[in-house]
C-alpha cells in the first residue's frame, strides 16, 4: 500500500511521521508532495520519505492520497490533480471546513474520509475525530483508523456536523488549555516565581490532574468538591471563577469555535 501526503507542513508532517511508524506501511512506502523545493529539501532528509515536486509522479501511484494544504489551496489543486485520480483510490482529507461533497464533486471520486486532528497530534497525543462518505468499505475504514491512531487516538464521528462539533472541543482545544496555563504563569509570576519555576509549577498541575482523571472513574465537578473544602483555598479559587462565570465563558469560546468551523464550511 502506498501512501502519498499533499502539503509538508506542520500536519502534513506529523502525519507522514506518524504513520511511517505503522505497520500497515513499509517504510519506503510513504511519497510526499509540496510546491515548496525548500519543505521538499528538508522531507528528502528524512530518510524513509519520497519527497515528489510533480503530481504526475506520485498521484497515479498512490492507495490512499492524504489532503494536507490550506483549505483555500484545495481549488486550485484539485483542478490540477482531477485528471490524475482513480475511482478506486482513497483520501484522507485533514482541511478544516473542506466538505466531503466538496471533494467528490471537485476530484470526480467518492472515498473520501474528512478528519480533524489537533496539535498534540505532533507529540503522538493527538485527537483525530473523522467522518467518512459511505463508498468508503469497513476495511478502508480499518486501515484510516490504523493510520489517523499513529498520532494519537482518532474518534469516529457520526456526521460532519460532529466534525465542526469536535472542531469546538478538541480542534481548537488545546488553544484553550494553553490560555487557562498562560493565565496561572502570569498569576505564579506575579506572586514572585521565577519564569521556569512558574513554568514547572503549572504545567505539572496539568499533567498531574489530566492523569488522576484518567485514572479514575470521577467526572471534573466530583475531584472539584474532593478537593475544595470548606472555608479552605481552592474553594474561594472555585467561587472566583463561579462569581466571574467562567464556565460559562469557556463553554461560550467552545461555542464560537463551533459556529466559526460551521461557517468555514459553508465556504466549501
Ligand atoms: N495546524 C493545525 O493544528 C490544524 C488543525 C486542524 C486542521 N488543520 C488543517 O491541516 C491542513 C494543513 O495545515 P498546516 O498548518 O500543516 O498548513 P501549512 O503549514 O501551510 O502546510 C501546507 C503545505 O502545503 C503546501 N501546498 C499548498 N498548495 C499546494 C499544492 N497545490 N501542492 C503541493 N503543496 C501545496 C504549502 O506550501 P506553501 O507554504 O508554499 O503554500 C505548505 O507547505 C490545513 O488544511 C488545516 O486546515 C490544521
Amino acid at each position: 500500500m502506498k501512501v502519498l501526503v499533499i502539503g509538508a507542513g506542520n500536519m502534513g508532517l506529523t502525519y507522514a511521521t506518524g504513520m511511517s511508524k505503522s505497520k500497515l506501511l513499509k517504510k519506503r512506502n510513504i511519497m510526499v508532495l509540496d510546491k515548496s523545493k525548500e519543505k521538499l529539501e528538508e522531507v528528502g532528509k528524512i530518510a524513509h520519505f519520497d519527497a515528489i515536486d510533480r503530481l504526475e509522479d506520485c498521484v497515479p501511484q498512490a492507495d490512499i492520497i492524504f489532503l494536507a494544504v490550506k483549505p483555500y489551496h484545495a481549488e486550485d489543486l484539485f483542478k490540477r490533480m482531477k485528471s490524475l485520480v482513480k475511482p478506486e483510490q482513497l483520501f484522507i482529507s485533514i482541511m478544516a471546513g473542506v466538505t466531503i461533497k466538496y471533494i467528490q464533486d471537485a476530484l470526480g471520486i467518492t472515498k473520501v474520509v474528512r478528519a480533524m486532528p489537533n496539535l498534540p497530534a505532533q507529540v503522538g497525543q493527538g485527537l483525530t475525530s473523522y467522518v467518512s462518505a459511505e463508498e468508503v468499505s469497513r476495511l478502508e475504514l480499518f486501515m484510516v483508523e490504523g493510520l489517523l491512531d499513529t498520532t494519537g487516538k482518532s474518534l469516529r464521528v457520526k456526521s460532519e456536523n460532529y466534525i465542526d462539533a469536535s472542531t469546538g472541543i478538541s480542534g481548537s482545544g488545546p488553544a484553550y488549555v494553553f490560555y487557562f496555563m498562560q493565565s496561572m504563569m502570569d498569576a505564579a509570576l506575579q506572586m514572585g516565581f521565577s519564569e521556569n519555576v512558574s513554568k514547572v509549577l503549572v504545567s505539572q498541575t496539568f499533567t498531574g490532574a489530566v492523569e488522576l482523571f484518567n485514572q479514575n472513574n470521577l467526572t471534573p465537578d466530583s475531584w472539584m468538591e474532593r478537593v475544595a473544602s470548606k472555608g479552605g483555598t481552592t474553594r474561594a479559587a472555585l467561587d472566583s471563577m463561579k462569581d466571574n462565570n467562567v464556565g460559562e465563558m469557556i463553554k461560550e469560546a467552545a461555542f464560537a469555535a463551533f459556529n466559526r468551523a460551521v461557517e468555514l464550511g459553508e465556504e466549501y
